[in-house]
């Protein structure tokens, strides 16, 4: 498919697919292995399940993970799907390293399919809160040395924008039985971009400041305990107990804002909104609008609110994009703090904007919410709908 912009499909775009080279394939041994079931513990697939241990708008996941040995330049795409390892034929990937450099690089087109531009966002915030939980591998086990060389000396074989990076220690060598190491035959481990993937690349910002995410210490809440138990409710009920929701909300903002600042990343404005002690403002009176139509998530006992600063131009700029993937880091700490008190949570991105700056100070603009309460059961739509939600 030569342009999508000007020429009509052709046969052979149908009936010629680009199939992938794959050279090999084998069980994944060394100490990689390790490596790729501390990061899969954190933001892949728990055991059979399809879900992941981290939320993302729409059910889209628009990032990649590579590692980087230390000893070599090549990267290898760690896939979280079909759980493989994929390494170029030639590139003698180094599978017993100490310790790799992991990178979070975003694919914004996955979220901008199915939302347009706004998955632009979507892909940021999704980036923040996996970054917060890769977070919390240098929390349970610091990684060694000092965090340079983080990136592939021939940087320019990543294809997209590193929004994170990090290093990641390796246990003792050993063989996963889960994992296997493809090694293809293509120029790129990230194959499959689509032309649509490339024009959706050319209209995006240039790229955000990487967030490294290998300093930070412990965090309050030990938020690391709910990480495998964290789920987006359905639908909700009201009638969480107020006090114990008010604990939750706070010790999910304290422990935000703790690993903001260790991440170096600006703070978004954070507004409690609900009927209970927990709020600091009510919440929009026409509530179902507000959520853009979500009937299964007016139930919840709060609301809260992140928003940016409206004032400036219209560019997209590094301070904004790290405001953006604070919301997700933001997001992931209540997720966790809820999740750890049996409340239901879930993050909410398809919302009237209009609706929500009322409840925040002047200028600020909402642009998503985690939104706190008693669980009821409901099939989770933003997943199950091919379209928007917003
Ligand atoms: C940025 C963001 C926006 C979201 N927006 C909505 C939403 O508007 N409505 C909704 O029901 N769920 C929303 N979700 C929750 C996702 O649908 C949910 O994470 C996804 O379906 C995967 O399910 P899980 O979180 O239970 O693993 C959002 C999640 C994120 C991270």
């Amino acid at each position: 498919m030569h342009s999508i912009a000007t020429a009509p499909m052709a046969w052979k775009d149908l009936i010629d697919p680009v199939a992938p080279q794959i050279a090999r394939m084998e069980p994944l041994g060394g100490r990689v292995a390790g490596v790729v079931t501390r990061i899969e513990e954190m933001i892949g697939r728990g055991g059979a399940s399809s879900l992941r241990r981290v939320p993302s708008a729409g059910a889209t996941y628009p990032y990649e993970i590579l590692l980087v040995s230390p000893a070599s330049t090549s990267v290898v795409l760690v896939d979280l799907v079909r759980r493989q390892v994929v390494a170029r034929a030639g590139d003698c990937f180094d599978v017993d390293a100490d310790s790799y450099a992991c990178l979070l690089v975003g694919r914004p087109w996955l979220s901008m399919r199915k939302y347009g531009p706004r998955g632009y966002l979507y892909h940021l915030i999704d980036g923040g809160h996996a970054i917060f939980d890769l977070a919390l591998l240098s929390v349970t086990e610091p990684p060694p040395g000092p965090g340079t060389g983080l990136l592939p000396g021939s940087h320019d074989t990543v294809i997209g924008d590193v929004l994170a990076a990090g290093r990641i220690t390796a246990g003792a060598p050993r063989s996963s039985s889960r994992w296997r190491l493809v090694t293809t035959a293509d120029a790129h481990v990230q194959s499959g971009r689509t032309a649509f993937e490339k024009w959706a690349t050319r209209i995006s910002p240039p790229a955000p400041a990487p967030v490294v995410f290998d300093r930070v210490g412990n965090l309050p809440g030990q938020p690391e305990r709910a990480v495998t138990a964290r789920r987006s409710a359905g639908s909700f009920t009201p009638g969480y107990d107020t006090e114990p929701l008010r604990r939750v909300i706070a010790s999910g903002v304290r422990c935000a804002d703790s690993a903001l600042e260790q991440l170096n990343l600006p703070r978004p404005v954070v507004q409690v909104t609900g009927h209970g002690a927990a709020a600091v403002t009510r919440p929009p009176t026409d509530l179902l609008a507000a959520l853009g139509g979500q009937d299964h998530l007016i139930g919840a006992d709060a609301y809260v609110v992140i928003g940016v600063p409206t004032r400036g131009d219209d560019t997209i700029d590094h301070r904004r994009q790290g405001l953006l993937i604070a919301a997700g880091v933001v997001g992931q700490a209540l997720y966790l703090a809820a999740t750890e008190s049996g409340a239901a949570v879930t993050g909410i991105g398809g919302i009237d904007p209009s609706a929500w700056n009322r409840v925040l100070p002047a200028g600020q603009q909402a642009l998503y919410l985690i939104a706190v309460g008693g669980s009821a059961d409901g099939e989770k739509f933003d997943a199950l709908h091919p379209g928007s939600h917003g």
